[in-house]
């Protein structure tokens, strides 16, 4: 066994690093977009010298961030200049592979470590330095309850420029609250948050998906999320079908979006001006099949957003589309498509969710309310 569950999150948990790792760490050290945000672009790390360091860390506070099912080494969190009679340290965290940052991999790491300080060594205050510019780490930071403590101006200099240095800072109970009561300004009015608000919140349409598949788990936890949603009589009507298949997703998207140049011409110069693709390219399209006879909007909606409130809750972005079921109105591609697809006799399709991680760049709509669509009677 290489990694131990120490301390146990979601998607990942925190085990004793392993010196044996020491080849994975020098080549993230020596990777420009791991040591530029840790303030060491500037330096050069051979293998030596990261054993020896990997010696000394792993009988401090460090732990190596382990993906949960795959035991894969995604990065390291620690705890430094601890000091036990103030009750006080600094923290850092980071994931070496480009394609594993932007997932909440080092968010729920942190977090897991902070619950770790402050219940079982007792932290009062916790710590970290992050760089101006690395607002996504800042974003982040903020969200777990750190508050800004300082800034120390243009004290980085990387890539040719200067970069302020910020200090944030975590009491034990800010991180508590920042679970149960937390107010932010939305419309103007302060609001009770959440997780499970902060999902509702957060969920936009993704029009744009990095090619990563989903893992197993990821793509089980939402098909039981979507089986855990209400339908009239209890009736759940619908069936699910949730393709991985690359290939035939591509190719049912090509079909869609060329059906559109006849059938809908309007839609296919929008589809067009969106990289010409109806599915955004995500890596997992889930179709909610129901019968002929009870199409079940309402059941098959609620549905839909048991799906994309569950894709935030794992880290992943989603679209809920109409758009493909209008493939369907050509009896001719009707019937190459349900079969391809594998629709049984008898169910249509309903609806279409689809989830994957959002790709750098892709612009999503922001949120704005509009509370004069809300009246009420006290
Ligand atoms: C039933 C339904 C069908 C939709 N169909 C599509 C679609 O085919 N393509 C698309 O890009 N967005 C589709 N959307 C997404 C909406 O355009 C989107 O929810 C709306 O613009 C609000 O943006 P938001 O989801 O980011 O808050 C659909 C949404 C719903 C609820």
């Amino acid at each position: 066994m290489r990694y131990f569950k120490r301390v146990e999150g979601n998607r990942v948990y925190l085990s004793p690093i392993r010196v044996d790792d020491a080849e994975l760490y020098l080549k993230w050290m020596n990777d420009p977009a791991v040591a530029v945000n840790f303030g060491f672009a500037h330096r050069l790390f051979s293998l030596a010298q990261e054993e020896a360091e990997l010696v000394e860390l792993s009988e401090r506070w460090t732990f190596a961030i382990v993906e949960k099912g795959s035991d894969r080494l995604l990065g390291n969190v620690f705890f430094m200049d601890m000091d036990h009679v103030y009750r006080i340290a600094e923290v850092g965290v980071f994931i070496g592979e480009a394609a594993d940052r932007g997932k909440g991999y080092g968010g729920e790491a942190l977090s897991l470590l902070l619950s770790y300080g402050f219940d079982f060594l007792d932290l009062h205050n916790i710590l970290l330095h992050v760089h101006e510019d690395n607002q996504a780490a800042i974003k982040c930071y903020k969200k777990l309850g750190f508050r800004d403590c300082g800034r120390r101006t243009e004290a980085v200099y990387k890539n040719g420029k200067r970069v302020d240095m910020l200090s944030m800072e975590l009491l034990k109970t800010w991180f508590a609250e920042r679970e149960k009561v937390k107010e932010t300004d939305i419309g103007g009015k302060p609001r009770m948050g959440n997780a499970i608000q902060d999902a509702l919140l957060e969920r936009r349409t993704i029009r744009g998906y990095k090619p990563e598949a989903l893992s197993k788990e990821q793509v089980a936890a939402l098909a039981e999320a979507a089986l855990a949603s209400p339908s009239a009589n209890n009736a759940q009507p619908w069936r699910l079908k949730l393709i991985t298949n690359k290939p035939l997703i591509e190719e049912f998207d090509k079909a869609i979006f060329e059906s559109f140049k006849v059938t809908l011409p309007e839609v296919y110069e929008r589809s067009k001006s969106r990289g010409s693709t109806v599915l955004y390219h995500a890596p997992l399209v889930v179709l909610i099949l129901t019968p002929q006879a009870n199409p079940a909007a309402v059941d098959v909606g609620i549905l839909s957003e048991n799906l994309a409130i569950s894709a935030i809750g794992l880290g992943l972005g989603s679209a809920i589309l109409g758009l493909p079921g209008f493939l369907f109105k050509s009896p001719e591609a009707a019937e190459i498509w349900r079969k391809k697809l594998e629709i049984p006799e008898g169910y249509d399709l309903a609806l279409t969710v689809v989830v994957g991680y959002k790709a750098d760049g892709v612009e999503v709509r922001a949120y704005a309310p509009d509370f004069e669509k809300v009246s009420y009677i006290e």
